[in-house]
């Protein structure tokens, strides 16, 4: 098969890395991709929001499948450009079916209809602002405020002082977040702890991914902004048997059977970010896509070949995949530039990466430049994954490599797990 992924992160190295594995695999291209995909398959240079190129150039080399990384050409449509369009099967969901990521409300809606837990909430617009700031008068403890639509991963606010919240509430509503927050959702406090859980899907059968565990925000101990994802970890050691049976029971099969009953053309990656309150999980939001980093340990711990697990998506033949899962643990430590998530430079020189021995080196925002140089193009820079039976032994592998990658203002997270140990 011919392939043509979608994006430049560390995930979409991790997927380029596990696809160029496959004996189905005969061509993989990538756009428009970074150091780390050039070294699987050929980069291209597309803009992935203009349907009509990425279908020109498709059309050229006979690409057969589309596989979509990021979110942002699902919610716009891809998948529904290309099947009124093209032959080619698409990885990713119609943009109905991306809306369980693109719009909060729609996702809420989604969950009420079929039954699966989720935060108790309300939604708010422009219209609605006084009763908005009334009820947020009425709620003690935390008030969780949410953008409807995608705003750059900076949509949900948590305010723990009421007129804090009020004030956000106005501001949102006034088009802080642009469109994104015409509506605004304020939801019900959850108090635990986060997990994800990761499906494929034909919009009728699934077969489940390792689960992951990511440490969003920038500083240790879970403080300071929220980022893409400074590291890693699969599995998850407080997720038993007896929790991701309740997972798989309550939130992962009714959401299939929901797509399938409202026949939505799914066929794809769900994710479900989920938090365990007492011993129960509730949905905190899904999204249409892998996530990233966790990609870059769940893809590791996969030992089928992900080809024709995604070929199987288009011809029935989901549910008779045999999906291996490598028992041990995966982490992975992300290497940030220095700054990140707010302001930081790009174009440091990267060293380093041939001394580092026994983990896997995942580029996110990192280039070749012209003289053959890798040098750094984003905030996330490089995941470093290792695997190992127990979930320290990976950790320190992870570190240890870290340590021999070099660019000015280098920073990682010391302490990725520290809640799981
Ligand atoms: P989301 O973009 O929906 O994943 O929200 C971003 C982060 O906000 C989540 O990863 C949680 O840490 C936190 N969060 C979102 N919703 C809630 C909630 N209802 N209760 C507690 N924390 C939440
Ligand atoms: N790491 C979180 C995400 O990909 O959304």
């Amino acid at each position: 098969m011919n392939i043509l992924l979608l994006g430049s992160g560390g995930r979409e190295h991790a997927l380029a890395w596990k696809m160029a594995q496959s004996d189905h695999c005969q061509a993989l291209f990538i756009a428009p991709g970074n150091a780390g995909t050039k070294l699987c398959g050929t980069n291209v240079t597309l803009d992935i929001k203009d349907f009509p190129a990425v279908q020109t150039f498709c059309e050229e080399r006979s690409i057969d499948l589309l596989v979509v990384g990021p979110e942002e050409p699902l919610v716009l449509g891809i998948q529904d450009y290309f099947s009124k369009n093209t032959n080619i099967k698409v990885v990713g969901p119609s943009a109905e079916g991306a809306q369980l990521e693109g719009s909060k409300a729609y996702a809420k809606e989604f969950m009420q209809r079929h039954q699966i837990p989720t935060a108790g909430y309300r939604e708010f617009n422009a219209n609605s602002l006084e009763e908005g700031l009334q009820y947020i008068a009425t709620i003690s403890g935390p008030v969780v405020l949410k953008a409807d639509g995608i705003a750059a991963g900076k949509g949900v606010v948590i305010l723990e002082d009421t007129q804090a919240a009020q004030k956000e509430l106005t501001e949102m509503l006034q088009g802080k977040f642009g469109q994104a927050s015409n509506k605004v959702i304020i939801e019900e406090f959850l108090d635990g702890i986060e997990f994800s859980v990761f499906a494929i899907t034909d919009g009728k059968d699934y077969q489940l991914l390792p689960i992951a565990k990511d440490y969003k925000r920038i500083g240790e101990g879970d403080v300071g902004l929220n980022t893409g994802g400074m590291g890693a970890i699969s599995p998850v050691p407080f997720v038993d048997d007896t929790l991701m049976q309740k997972v798989i029971d309550r939130i992962v099969t009714p959401t299939i059977q929901g797509l399938n009953k409202e026949n939505l053309d799914y066929k794809g990656f769900v994710f479900f970010g989920l938090i365990k309150v007492d011993d129960d999980p509730y949905v905190i939001e899904y999204n249409c896509r892998m996530g990233d980093p966790e990609t870059e340990v769940v893809i590791p711990r996969l030992q089928s070949d992900l080809v024709s697990l995604l070929a199987s998506l288009f011809d029935g033949q989901l549910s008779k995949q045999k999906v291996d899962i490598n028992p041990d643990y995966a982490t992975t430590v992300m290497m940030v530039s220095g700054g990140y998530p707010e302001a930081y430079e790009k174009g440091k020189t990267m060293s380093g990466m041939d001394n580092t021995s026994d983990s896997l080196l995942y580029y996110a925002g990192a280039q070749e430049d012209a003289t053959g140089n890798i040098v750094t193009s984003g905030g996330r820079v490089l995941a470093i994954t290792s695997l190992a039976a127990d979930m320290q032994g990976a950790l320190d592998r992870s570190y240890q490599n870290a340590e021999k990658v070099q660019f000015d203002k280098k920073h990682y997270r010391k302490d990725i797990g520290f809640d799981l140990k």
